[in-house]
């Protein structure tokens, strides 16, 4: 289940402090979108406001023909932040349900199984266990799971494996593959990995410096499933080098 999601003419200052430049945008549902830029540029901000955590200054967002707002009201929508975000007193099992638990008035009755979500992500050793006793990638393994508990046909994701090592990141790619193809949602994801945006993405935007704007939309080709072979390949090498260029070009 996924949805389009449109942005038109979406701009956002801060105060006197513009951030975001009018953004036109059309994403079709089932889409892996990558936005990838310097950092302060607004990424965080445009996700935001395609949440609906934050207002618009001026445009429209539009999520299958719904407003943020309406789709949060829903619970359509599901946001996977840097941090894990975990509640130290609840188990990875009562972690991974707690979304559903809170918003039990709103869950959606067709809802992926927590406990299966854990398993797919090599959890069901560590049902009981408490977040302190997790590596880190364990604990972003249970966010990720908690961000597709709800079943939200938009998933929105803001450097979700930052803090992770380079190994542990790589896992945490292929989960996130996998999680996709057995639960597809349309995905905004950032990142500051060229690598992670080429090997994850049907799209990547790279955005300018503050005020943002898209400078480059990259289609990235590759078949899926994708293989960590494919990192190894000059195609792959040579888009990772494009992306770069744009980003580059961007900041001069
Ligand atoms: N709530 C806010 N109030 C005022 N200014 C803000 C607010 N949120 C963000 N900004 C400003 O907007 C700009 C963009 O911030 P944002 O967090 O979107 O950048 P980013 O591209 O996500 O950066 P990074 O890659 O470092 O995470 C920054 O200059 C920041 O100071
Ligand atoms: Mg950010």
């Amino acid at each position: 289940m996924s949805v389009d999601v449109t942005l038109h003419g979406v701009a956002k200052s801060f105060g006197s402090l513009p951030v975001v430049q009018p953004i036109d945008l059309d994403v079709a549902p089932g889409t892996f979108v990558s936005l990838v830029g310097p950092s302060g540029c607004g990424k965080s901000t445009l996700l935001r406001l395609v949440a609906g955590l934050e207002q618009v200054s001026a445009g429209t967002v539009t999520i299958g023909g719904a407003s943020p707002a309406e789709l949060r009201a829903h619970k359509r929508l599901a946001v996977v932040p840097q941090q894990p975000g975990l509640l130290p007193w609840r188990t990875v099992a009562e972690n991974a349900r707690l979304l559903l638990e809170v918003n039990r008035r709103h869950s959606p009755t067709r809802h992926p199984d927590p406990a299966e979500l854990l398993d797919e992500v090599g959890l069901t050793e560590f049902l009981d266990a408490y977040p302190h006793e997790l590596s880190g990638g364990m604990r972003q393994r249970v966010a990720l799971v908690r961000g597709f508990s709800l079943g939200a046909p938009l998933v929105l994701m803001d450097e979700p494996f930052a803090a992770l090592d380079e190994i542990t990141r790589a896992e945490m790619r292929e989960l996130l593959a996998r999680m996709l193809d057995r639960h597809p949602a349309t995905v905004l994801f950032v990142t500051h990995s060229m690598a992670e945006a080429a090997y994850l993405s049907d799209r990547v935007l790279v955005m300018s410096p503050r005020p943002t704007a898209v400078v480059a939309d990259v289609a990235i080709g590759f078949p899926r499933p994708r293989r960590d072979a494919l990192e190894d390949t000059p195609e792959f090498a040579a888009v990772c080098a494009e992306l770069r260029h744009h980003l580059h070009g961007a900041m001069r």
